[in-house]
């Protein structure tokens, strides 16, 4: 049997996968759809089970548990050279012997197909260089997996190959998954994200649904930066709940709250905050008392921390659009926002859960 022999197509369907391997759970109790033509990015940390999830669709791991349906077939255990399925594997190298050309008619060649030349030629010209991804989708497989491709390129590089690859998916209509931990990558390139964490889904949505609303500290802290106050749902007002800081209070919508009781934790995010100094008007939620802690002027942008009242320091990033005279170090501010953008977590999530401090780092300081 051969790849056509499963002519498959459809949404590729995860049902409670897992992995153990003896004692220890790579893939964990995981269930997700990646619809058919989407560009799917799973994104996490290392060793989160990204590559396992990767082996498993490709076939070259047998779940523990579950299984994987692509459209109304059921894959799970279909060896993998009859999946209609190609693998670009993590740090992947192309046979440096041969020619851009010869990397990609090598997949063509050794499956016997005839018209070899005009193949290759077509999918050169359709997509110019990215000749891995080219290789990949020559026989036009269902579903095409990326781990990490783009790992071992500098950043430029790298770039200008999200830009391609993104591309090559729309251009050719196929299903990409793509596994990177890179977030940047990840937003940049992908229709649905799905957050990965210790072998299961923290969160899986578009780019700007992750972002705006993240539903774990986690994904807050993983996905860009977050500030994440501590508080108490002190009332409600008509969709929102108020929310006291520390004494002041703010407002958070209730559709936005992933907080299971009063006990919460508020987050916004760092370019959401604006900066004013005493006496100048500001609306929306605003947290009086703060400090300018620190400055840092990056071009753009302004990045400063400000220290507030109960000694927690918030990061806040300010477009320099304004023409307003930088703040200073040590000068009493109020910072604002617009109510809308604030996302409530649970109050006994790890507030630094994803964030990419290393806490022994902070210790050599
Ligand atoms: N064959 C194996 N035997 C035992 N443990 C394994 C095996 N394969 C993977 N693991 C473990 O499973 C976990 C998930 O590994 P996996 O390779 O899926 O992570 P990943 O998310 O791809 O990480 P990275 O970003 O570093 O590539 C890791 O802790 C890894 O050590
Ligand atoms: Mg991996």
């Amino acid at each position: 049997m051969t790849k056509e022999s499963i002519s498959a197509k459809g949404d590729l369907r995860l049902t409670r996968l897992s992995k153990s391997y003896g004692d220890f759970t790579a893939v964990d109790d995981l269930s997700l759809v990646i619809p058919e033509g989407s560009f799917f990015a799973l994104l996490g940390p290392s060793g989160c089970g990204k590559t396992t999830t990767l082996r498993m669709i490709a076939g070259l791991e047998e779940p523990t548990v579950g299984s994987i349906h692509l459209g109304t077939t059921d894959i799970t255990t279909t060896k993998p050279y009859q999946r209609p399925i190609n693998t670009v594997f993590q740090n992947y190298a192309l046979f440096p012997h041969l020619t851009i050309f010869e990397n990609i008619a090598f997949g063509l060649r050794r499956r016997g197909i005839k018209d070899v030349d005009a193949a290759v030629s077509k999918v050169l010209d359709l997509v110019e260089l990215p000749h891995l991804a080219a290789r990949a989708i020559v026989n036009r497989p269902a579903l095409l997996l990326l781990d990490e491709p783009l790992g071992a390129l500098d950043l430029k590089l790298r770039r200008q190959m999200q830009i391609e690859l993104k591309w090559i998916q729309k251009e050719v209509g196929l299903t990409f998954v793509h596994v990177t931990h890179d977030q940047e990558e990840a937003m940049t390139m992908a229709d649905t994200i799905a957050v990965m964490n210790e072998g299961q889904i923290e969160q899986m949505g578009s780019p700007a649904d992750l972002y705006d609303n993240p539903k774990t500290a986690f994904v807050a802290n993983f996905l860009g930066q977050s500030n994440l106050i501590k508080g108490t749902i002190s009332g409600n007002d008509g969709d929102s709940h108020i929310v006291d800081l520390f004494g002041q209070k703010i407002s958070l919508q209730k559709n936005r709250s992933h907080a299971n009781d009063q006990f919460i934790y508020a987050g916004i995010r760092p370019e959401k905050f604006r900066i004013s100094r005493l006496g100048t008007p500001t609306s929306g939620n605003i947290l009086t008392g703060g400090h300018i802690e620190d400055v840092s002027y990056i071009g753009v942008s302004t990045q400063y921390q400000v220290e507030m009242p109960w000694g927690q320091e918030l990061m806040v990033f300010e477009q320099n659009d304004d023409g307003v005279a930088p703040f200073s170090k040590g000068e009493e501010v109020n910072i604002s926002w617009e109510p809308i953008f604030t996302f409530g977590l649970r109050g006994d999530e790890d507030a630094t859960a994803g964030s990419e401090v290393n806490p022994e780092e902070l210790d050599e300081e």
